[in-house]
């Protein structure tokens, strides 16, 4: 069977964990050569380069070394509880930093590349705390909803010179980062709170990371040549109540 990427180079930040590991995962199966970009290193990856989202000369630098960029993943991202009064300010940077500025230094980086060679796909990880509030999540939400509204800007602008961005916007996707994130702020009722997380979602569980790399193979595909601009939730349902 002809593999769907097949003559693609992909950057995937975020790509040591999670649901951005996932994705390289697919992406390698499906024919794209993807080069890793992580401040943490994942493990015997050939193709990992170390890099801190947040940094300008950082991500200056690996996009330099990674030269065309056909599709790129902004999965990088990092979680926050809590509402407006639970926020401190240094904290709220530091997620407007990685999750929102990160994924816009990563755009930025890229572009002019893309707009050279008259191609481009962009797929931003964003969140069903992008489209609605999720319960004390605010530093969180705000800078999703960042990371949707800067795909819609990138799409609307390039879409004339052949340039798609989308953003996936997930539910609850059982990955270190949520298991993490309950550690660390429910530690005292990690069971009940785990059980939560799946209930949240109207079909009953939490997304599994698999599931999340299939809509990106299909959005860095020309199968999805006809989609730009799209936030697609995909959730259990969460955003249909
Ligand atoms: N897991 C979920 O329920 C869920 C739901 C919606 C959206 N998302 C989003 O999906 C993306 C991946 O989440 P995940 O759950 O797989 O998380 P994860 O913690 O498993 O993986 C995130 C990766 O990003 C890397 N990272 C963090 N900060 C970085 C930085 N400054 N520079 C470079 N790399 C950095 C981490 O080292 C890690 O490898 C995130 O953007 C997250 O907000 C996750």
């Amino acid at each position: 069977m002809t593999q769907r990427l097949a003559g693609k180079r992909a950057l995937v930040t975020g790509g040591a964990s999670g649901i951005g590991l996932a994705i390289v995962k697919a992406f390698r199966e499906e024919g794209a050569r993807v080069v890793v970009g992580d401040q943490c290193a994942s493990a015997d990856d050939a193709e990992f380069v170390a890099m801190d989202v947040s940094d300008w000369d950082s991500v200056q630098r690996v996009v330099g070394e990674v030269g065309l960029v056909d599709v790129l993943v902004n999965c990088a991202g990092i979680m926050h509880v809590g509402k407006l009064h639970e926020v401190d300010p240094a904290d709220y940077d530091r997620i407007q930093a990685v999750n929102a500025r990160g994924t816009f230094l990563c755009c930025r980086a890229v572009i002019d590349g893309m707009l050279a060679a008259g191609r481009g796909n962009i797929i931003n990880l964003a969140s069903v705390a992008s489209l609605i509030a999720v319960e004390r999540r605010f530093a969180y939400c705000v800078s999703k909803g960042a990371v949707l509204a800067l795909t819609r800007a990138i799409a609307v602008d390039y879409a004339g010179q052949g340039i798609r961005a989308n953003a996936i916007c997930p539910g609850t996707v059982d990955t270190p980062m949520i298991r993490g994130y309950v550690d660390k702020y429910f530690g005292d009722d990690v069971a009940g709170t785990i059980a939560s997380l799946h209930a949240r979602q109207p079909v009953g569980r939490m997304g599994r990371v698999e599931e999340i790399a299939a809509l990106a193979v299909y959005l860095a595909s020309d199968e999805s040549a006809f989609l730009t601009g799209a936030a697609i939730p995909i959730d259990g349902g969460w955003t249909a109540k």
